[in-house]
């Protein structure tokens, strides 16, 4: 709606003398009025474009008003409606409003008492209206939904949230753990037109493998011992929604057939049942293993991997979008004290400083939970600095340059090994970190580690 223009309504009613008096009392009142006298005619507007408001009789001639309610609100659904019926009639009237309509009224018609729940739909409507434009905003600033950081990699992440969620393509979302991968889930499904529909989430990798298949399709009763009820699986309780699997790459081969076999014709069994299930579901994965080289390695199927990744999402770490790090920090400084009712006067600059330099494997998750434990430990009204900040974490950050000494004479194996050696030490015997500096695969590092036998 916007602000100042006159608020459009649409009127459908085949009686000349309704529709004279209401045209005029409400064209008087500022109200830009269309009238039609038959459903139809009233379904061609509403589906051209978005009304403020609806009146139209119950009993509209060819389709009637609850059907073009319906309509009226895929355009706007705020539109305010209000029925009208020659009769009083209690249980349609309390299934109109059951349905969205904003009154029902029986002719003939107030005009006064028509104009104030007009006015009462419209103020609601303003509201509603602003808030998705303070969402709007906020979001432009800080984020997306719960999701902060307004770095490139994250407005790139953002960018493809907007683009991909109006749509039923089913995405990979890729990224080291504690980089938001579930938080982005979230978002798509919340700005995509199935957010009033479930959103279910499984974690493959939290469940014994045996329990998966009867987790996402279901079970009836006798499929397998233990299995004394019938079960709908997540594909059945997700329908009309959002499915997100996380941790995908954990799924048997077995699985993965099937799960592809559901992509495609989102058709499926419960266990133990030959009966075939339709659903309607979109879905999201998500993975911190690299499912190219598993695909390369033979351990996750191509056509599933090339079915999935139709869009796909990186996250970026929290060390190569450090500039978010104050703004996440005054994040979870604020809900920290918050949630755990401390007054604290904030954190020095010096401090910040030292949370920027850390390397943090566990990403975004990691800080939260480093920030929380400082607001918990700290006593109120305090101002946090450098020495609150855990150890591990200063001396990590410690701006030091470690050399390594490589004799001459050396050849290019003794080399590498001393390298290799080295970096360990400074990771801390962290392969990941380790294999992350070097820049080389995790599966070289550990072959490299056992040809030189360093451990
Ligand atoms: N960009 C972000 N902004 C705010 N909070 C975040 C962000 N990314 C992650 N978090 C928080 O960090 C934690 C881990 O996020 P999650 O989405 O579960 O990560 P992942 O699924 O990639 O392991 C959660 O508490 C989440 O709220
Ligand atoms: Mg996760």
């Amino acid at each position: 709606m916007a602000n100042d223009s006159a608020a459009t309504v649409l009127l459908v009613d085949q009686d000349p003398s309704i529709v004279r008096d209401v045209v005029s009392y409400l064209d008087e009142k500022g109200y830009a009025v269309e009238h039609v006298d038959d459903g139809e005619k009233a379904y061609n507007l509403l589906d051209d474009r978005a009304f403020d408001v609806l009146i139209t009789e119950l009993n509209a001639h060819r389709i009637n008003g609850m059907r073009l309610m319906a309509v009226a609100k895929d355009r706007n659904p705020e539109v305010c409606v209000i029925l009208i019926t020659r009769e009083p009639d209690i249980e349609r009237a309390t299934e109109a409003m059951r349905q969205g309509a904003l009154d029902f009224q029986t002719k003939p018609l107030n005009l006064g008492k028509l104009e104030a729940v007009i006015q009462l739909g419209l103020g609601r409507q303003r509201l509603v209206f602003e808030q998705h434009e303070l969402r709007r905003r906020l979001d432009e600033k800080y984020g997306l939904g719960s999701l902060v950081g307004k770095s490139r990699g994250m407005i790139k992440v953002y960018e493809a949230v907007r683009q991909i969620a109006p749509t039923r393509a089913t995405v990979l979302i890729q990224g080291e753990t504690g980089t938001g991968k579930d938080l982005v889930a979230q978002a798509i499904h919340t700005n995509s037109p199935r957010r009033d529909a479930p959103f279910v989430k499984l974690n493959c990798a939290s469940i014994p493998e045996a329990l998966v298949e009867s987790e996402l399709f279901g079970h009836v009763a006798g499929a397998f011992t233990g299995a004394t009820h019938t079960r709908k699986g997540r594909f059945e309780l997700a329908d009309k929604g959002t499915l997100f699997l996380d941790e995908v790459g954990e799924l048997s081969l077995a699985l993965q057939a099937k799960l592809l076999r559901v992509l495609e014709n989102q058709q499926f069994e419960r266990l133990g049942d030959s009966r075939t299930l339709h659903v309607d579901v979109r879905l999201i994965a998500a993975t911190n293993r690299p499912l190219e080289k598993m695909v390369a390695e033979g351990n996750f199927r191509d056509d599933l991997y090339y079915r999935l990744r139709v869009v796909t999402i990186d996250m970026p770490s929290l060390r190569q979008r450090r500039e978010d790090i104050p703004l996440l920090v005054d994040t979870f400084f604020r809900e920290a004290c918050r949630a755990n009712n401390k007054d604290l006067e904030g954190i020095t600059r010096n401090a910040t400083d030292v949370l920027m330099r850390y390397d943090w494997p566990g990403n975004v998750r990691e800080l939260k939970n480093i920030i929380e434990g400082i607001v918990i430990m700290a006593r109120s009204g305090r101002l946090l600095d450098v020495q609150d900040i855990p150890e591990h974490i200063r001396r990590t950050t410690a701006p030091e340059v470690r050399e390594m000494r490589i004799p001459t004479g050396a050849n290019m194996a003794e080399v590498e090994r001393i390298v290799i050696e080295e970096t360990m030490k400074v990771c801390g015997f962290n392969k990941e970190r380790c294999a992350d500096t070097l820049d080389i695969g995790l599966r070289t590092l550990y072959r490299k580690l056992k040809e030189y036998d360093i451990r």
